[in-house]
């Protein structure tokens, strides 16, 4: 069984797709073990309760610097006892020692097809906005194993989304959620749970 933990930041749409895959069984093998937020409003947390997850916020703001907040972070992380920690969504960088300890057993997705419109600054709308700007017909999403950069991680999986005629950028985020984050992040889930990926 792979023991997850899920981090968020926001609405935890993503979490919703992993908890579901879970329940429909086209995540299989898997145990979501908690839900961590650095966002004591974020929505996702209420997704997590309400399926009985073990859901806590661990807020920066309550830490009296970065390091303590890391350190408390990381503790709850360990406490949770996770093969493999999900970054759904979660806007807080993760820090050093957490990455070293768990060395290609964190994934994160995120709404472009890396390597165009990531890095530092990169998230949420922004990364649509650019997109638009930019005048691209494709876009999509990327899951990805997570190292010492920003999006930088080895490529798991990959989905292309068309830009359409007349898409804002809330449009175009609402397509990628559905036709590609809500897809890939499960999947990805399920073949390492599967053993198919190291
Ligand atoms: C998604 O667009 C995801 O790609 C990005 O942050 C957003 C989180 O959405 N990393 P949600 O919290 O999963 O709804």
């Amino acid at each position: 069984m792979l023991n997850i933990v899920v981090c968020v930041s926001g609405g935890g749409t993503n979490l919703q797709a992993i908890i579901d895959g879970v329940k429909n069984r086209t995540i299989q093998n898997t145990k979501i073990a908690g839900v961590i937020s650095n966002n004591v409003s974020a929505y996702a947390l209420k997704r997590a309760e309400a399926e009985g997850i073990p859901a806590l916020c661990v807020s920066p703001g309550k830490f009296e610097n970065r390091d303590e907040f890391n350190d408390a972070f990381l503790s709850e992380i360990d406490k949770l006892n996770p093969d493999l920690i999900v970054l759904a969504g979660f806007l807080v960088i993760i820090p050093q020692k957490m990455i070293e300890k768990y060395r290609d057993r964190i994934i994160n997705i995120h709404p472009s097809l890396i390597p165009s419109f990531c890095g530092t600054g990169f998230y949420g709308l922004k990364v649509h906005e650019e997109a638009l700007k930019r005048g691209v017909k494709i876009t999509g999403a990327t899951v990805h194993y997570v190292d010492e950069g920003t999006d930088t991680g080895r490529i798991i999986l990959q989905k292309a989304v068309e830009v359409l005629e007349g898409d804002t950028p809330q449009i175009l985020q609402r397509r990628v959620m559905e036709q590609a984050e809500w897809i890939i992040l499960p999947q990805a889930i399920n073949e390492i749970a599967a053993g198919y990926r190291e």
